[in-house]
């Protein structure tokens, strides 16, 4: 059939063409706009790994696109000069975390490349962006007074923070480190908990101690921020109490051990666990999955409260063996962070899922390897005497018993045998506290299976 049109039926047709070709431009464009950014590339000789949100903020989205293309033709350059002699693949990964809090855009932008050599090259890049008044926050702009009023703040916290990571600061570094420059407080960001400062490797302390981040909570910066930059401080971290730490002395001349209780938290178990070590002036070490936190957020910190210590055991309890890069880096830091959002403190302690542990992944993780010289295998036996009586076998001075707090019959066998060791004048101590009496200085390489005396 021959279709005849008239001359104003064909410029319908067209225009309506045209309209819906620029209907599905504009949906394109909106999404792009919107959306994330996903890149894997992988050849014999590298794997690149990006991933990103848009914003939906034009010129920010521009610089980030800026940042991450810059990292990528580095790297890439920095393959094809190698001269492609290499004894393992190079790797390069792209994180951009981009939060919220009222109308403040914060982007934080982390470049982790592997090209030969001991470790990491990272870099780092950090955005605050105020909506309301459309434009870039530097450090100085969101001061009320000069930087010398803000700078003991900021100080205190570092040295708290190093006081509960165990770290061994250097004066002068730290000085040099947090004078006012551009580049030294390019890492800031304004959260629902404060302001937040952060201090990459090299900063202010040693690759090893990994980056510092500080918060300071808003009630602390009543004029000295800007006012409208002042959050609503939250309390929920504030209400916390810092658990106090016990007088070592009590445990001169005692037999040390240290309880750990992998898998948890869980509201029920771990409950009765707590009510339980009172009665043995006992303390121990939960290796908690993030996947579990949120859902059981008041017995942890309940655990915290009571001078516990809580340490990671990965966020869903993989295998780290079978994971990328990307995803070691992952499971590690969403577990350090919703953990932080619970306590106000991040773990340092890393129990790996299965133990499965090697020095490239220690590399990624940079936290203190524990995993135990006492395996009470408490989830096969599933009987609490058969459980006391294999911890009663196989306790000594300096050992880390394994358990799990999930389980009603592991964490009554442990009670059971805490009763019987109490008596054999055995003191039960977290690994913070083993370490400390036993003189030890934790680090990112080895993998702590016990703490006997030397
Ligand atoms: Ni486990």
């Amino acid at each position: 059939m021959k279709l005849k049109l008239s001359k104003t039926g064909k410029i319908v047709i067209a225009f309506s063409i045209l309209l819906i070709g620029i209907i599905i431009l504009l949906i394109y464009y909106h999404q792009n706009n919107n959306g994330s950014v996903h890149k894997m590339e992988s050849n014999e000789f590298y794997d690149i790994k990006i991933d990103y949100d848009k914003t939906g903020i034009k010129s920010l989205d521009e610089k980030i696109t800026k940042f991450v293309s810059s990292k990528e033709k580095d790297f890439i350059d920095t393959v094809d000069n190698s001269g492609q002699v290499q004894f393992s693949k190079y790797n390069l990964i792209i994180n951009v975390k981009n939060s919220k809090y009222e109308d403040i855009d914060n982007i934080r932008a982390t470049s982790y490349a592997y090209i030969g050599g001991a470790h990491y090259t990272r870099e780092d890049k950090s955005l605050v962006y105020d909506r309301v008044n459309k434009k870039y926050l530097d450090f100085l702009s969101i001061l009320n007074t000069d930087f010398e009023e803000i700078k003991p703040l900021i100080l205190e916290e570092i040295y708290e923070y190093a006081k509960e990571n165990d770290i061994m600061l250097n004066d002068e570094w730290v000085q040099e480190g947090t004078n006012y420059s551009e580049k030294n407080y390019e890492h800031f960001a304004l959260t629902e908990d404060g302001l937040s400062i952060s201090f990459p490797p090299y900063q202010i302390a040693s690759w090893a101690d990994g980056e510092i981040s500080i918060n300071i909570s808003y009630d602390k910066l009543e004029g000295i921020l800007k006012d409208e930059y002042l959050g609503e401080s939250k309390t929920s971290i504030d209400a916390i109490i810092k658990p106090g730490k016990r007088d070592l002395e009590q445990f001169e001349g005692k037999k040390l051990i240290a309880f750990t209780f992998d898998d948890g938290p869980n509201t029920k178990t771990t409950s009765r666990l707590l009510d339980g070590i009172q009665e043995y002036n006992a303390r121990v070490t939960f290796f908690v999955l993030g996947s579990r936190v949120d859902a059981n957020k008041d017995v942890l910190k309940r655990a915290y409260e009571e001078g516990n210590q809580i340490g990671s055991h990965t966020f869903n309890h993989l295998n780290l063996f079978l994971l990328s890069d990307d995803e070691v880096l992952s499971e590690v830091n969403a577990t350090n962070e919703v953990v932080d959002k619970a306590l106000g403190v991040r773990p340092t302690l890393l129990r790996p899922a299965y133990a499965n542990i090697n020095g490239h992944i220690k590399d990624l993780a940079n936290m203190h390897i524990i995993n135990w010289n006492v395996d009470t295998e408490d989830w096969k036996l599933k009987d609490r005497n058969l459980i006391k009586d294999k911890i009663l076998e196989d306790a000594h001075d300096g050992a880390i018993v394994l358990l799990h707090d999930i389980y009603t019959e592991s964490v009554e066998g442990a009670l059971m045998a805490m009763e019987e060791l109490e008596k054999e004048n055995y003191a039960f101590v977290t690994i913070e506290e083993m370490v400390q009496l036993r003189g030890v200085k934790l680090d990112y390489d080895t993998t702590y299976y016990s703490f006997m005396k030397e």
